[in-house]
């Protein structure tokens, strides 16, 4: 029998009750499907300040590294928003992204028939069956370049830099080229070649991996703005969208909307090996931690991929959306809560997708 060796970075907020979602939805599979998961924890984030005194302690990255990979809840929160930049929560995540070289961030917004009516999008521009890849770079861009403070013309200032290399676009295009060539052969690439110098190479050099190695793919050109707008006007036109890590971040966001909630969108991010970080594209979601409201769907969803991408087991990664759509046709977390249909909290869900697994 297979035994995956998996990190459980919980973090903060509803990470934890959403991870334990995941956990026993996996466990389930794995029953099911015949292999064994061995979890271990490592701290990341605000707890990982709180207990170690710093976002990403060493030990997470040796413990993330050693391992078939990781499932991640989120990381974050007010306790931790005044905090120098580079002690924040959300600098371990940055950090553990970039120290596992995990630069592309695939973020399926998919649309479960049953939750058609939890889309703020009307049936007609949802259509028949909606699934849009964001391929988002993770590992580069403004996230990742030189930031600081100084003083211009006698005022403070602060700034942060947009900074791609040839290299790292060419190896996100393949990605979503390849992903692209799998699915329905089209790629759409977001930038802003407009305005910024980073945009125009990146521009020519999707134009140029496309032409030389994909020459099967239709790849076209949009400009983050109207790229924005035409996902909610006309979602239906895309299949896998590629961009930057902040344009990736903020139309993930956007396009989780058409999914019902942004409680419902599962992200892998993956580098050159195998092993992969999986989480749910939300937050920490401090509003509603503690309370039992958080969706977990997303994060088993996550775990789903894991499956998929990282472990070989597609039937159970199959077999985890399967179990997803049927128990949203049973009850729903309050953040897609439906009329006629009971409202669960995220324990509940959970056991729920376990039991029709
Ligand atoms: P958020 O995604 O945490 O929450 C936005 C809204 O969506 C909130 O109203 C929240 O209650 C709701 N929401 C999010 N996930 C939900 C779920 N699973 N079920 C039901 N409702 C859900 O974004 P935010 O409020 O902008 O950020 C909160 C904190 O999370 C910040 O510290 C931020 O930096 C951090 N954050 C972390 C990650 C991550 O760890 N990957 C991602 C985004 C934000
Ligand atoms: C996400 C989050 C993170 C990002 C933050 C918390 C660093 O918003 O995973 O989408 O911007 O990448
Ligand atoms: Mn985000």
């Amino acid at each position: 029998m297979n035994t995956y060796k998996i990190v459980l970075l919980k973090g903060d907020g509803i990470g934890p009750e959403i991870v334990d979602q995941a956990v026993k939805v996996l466990n389930k599979a794995g029953e099911k499907f015949g292999f064994a998961i061995q979890y271990e924890e490592a701290l990341l984030g605000g707890s990982a300040i709180d207990a170690a005194g710093t976002p990403l302690p060493q030990e997470t990255i040796d413990k993330c590294k050693a391992a078939d990979s990781t499932l991640l809840g989120a990381v974050g929160g007010p306790k931790w928003d005044t905090l120098p930049g580079d002690q924040r929560p959300e600098k371990g995540l940055l950090g553990i992204r970039g120290a596992l070289g995990l630069f592309a961030n695939l973020r399926p917004a998919v649309i479960f028939d049953e939750l058609r009516d939890a889309s703020p999008l009307k049936a007609e521009i949802i259509g028949g069956k909606l699934d849009v890849m964001v391929v988002r770079e993770l590992t580069g861009g403004i996230y990742f370049g030189e930031r600081g403070r100084k003083e211009v013309n006698g005022v403070p200032a602060a700034y942060d830099t947009e900074m791609y290399t040839v290299p790292e676009i060419e190896r996100i295009a393949r990605v979503a080229f390849d992903m692209a060539r799998k699915r329905g052969k089209k790629l759409c690439s977001v930038d802003k070649a407009n305005v910024l110098e980073s945009s125009r190479l990146w521009r020519a050099t999707v134009a140029r991996i496309g032409a030389e190695e994909y020459p099967d793919v239709e790849l076209s050109n949009m400009y983050v703005d109207n790229c924005a707008m035409q996902l909610v006007r006309n979602p239906q036109q895309f299949d896998v969208i590629v961009t930057s890590n902040i344009f990736g971040d903020i139309l993930s966001d956007e396009a989780s909307m058409i999914s019902g909630s942004i409680g419902m969108l599962a992200s892998a991010s993956l580098g050159s090996g195998k092993a992969g970080l999986y989480e749910p594209i939300h937050g920490s979601a401090p509003d509603i931690a503690g309370t039992g409201k958080a969706n977990p769907l997303a994060t088993i969803l996550s775990a789903g991929m894991m499956l998929k991408y990282s472990l070989d087991q597609p039937e159970a990664a199959q077999a985890i959306e399967d179990a997803v759509s049927a128990a949203l046709k049973q009850a729903r977390t309050p953040d897609i809560a439906a009329e006629g249909l009971r409202t669960v909290n995220c324990t509940e869900m959970g056991d729920l997708v376990c039991s029709l697994l």
